[in-house]
């Protein structure tokens, strides 16, 4: 038998300048960036907490907190790839990641494949198995006035029991 699960993931940041705007590790030119103790990659932060939540092991927050000086400007690869431990600890593999970032500007879809064999090579699945989309909130709430942005993630685990 084959035991799925799904995990969902959410996260937001306010948008500042003199910070990196950064996606799964892309950097992306922009004259506004993420406020965040760590590097502020949404993207990555959302997939984090759909992978712990694939697993029910609660949320970055408590992982990671905020308040540790060692996570303070850490690159987020380090919470993705912790989370993706503990679902293969559990003898479970990822079948694939779904996310979208909202984002008012820049447009990001030049950056689409960039963004996606990022977080494909670092959640380890095919490019075919990683989709990013992105969204603007047609100019409306803090989104839509570029003071923030906000990234969301789903991911389906699975494995294979004698049952
Ligand atoms: O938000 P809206 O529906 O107007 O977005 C239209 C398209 O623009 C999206 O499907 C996406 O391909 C692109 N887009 C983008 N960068 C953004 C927001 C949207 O490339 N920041
Ligand atoms: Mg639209």
């Amino acid at each position: 038998m084959t035991e799925y699960r799904t995990g969902l993931g959410w996260d937001n940041h306010r948008l500042a300048p003199g910070r990196l705007l950064i996606l799964a590790g892309i950097v992306i030119p922009h004259e506004t960036g993420f406020e965040a103790h760590s590097d502020g990659d949404i993207l990555l932060h959302a997939v984090t907490d759909a992978l712990l939540g694939a697993v029910a092991l609660g949320d970055i927050g408590m992982h990671f907190p905020d308040t540790d000086p060692q996570w303070r400007g850490a690159s987020s690869d380090r919470f993705v790839q912790h989370a993706l431990g503990l679902v293969r600890e559990r003898g479970f593999e990822l079948s694939n990641v779904d996310t979208t970032v909202i984002l008012q500007r820049p447009k990001l879809k030049d950056y689409r494949e960039q963004i996606r064999a990022n977080l494909a090579a670092l959640v380890g699945l095919p490019n075919d198995r990683v989709n990013v989309k992105f969204k603007t909130a047609e100019k409306v709430g803090p989104v839509g006035q570029e003071l923030s942005a906000e990234a969301q993630a789903i991911v389906t685990i699975l494995r294979h029991t004698d049952k």
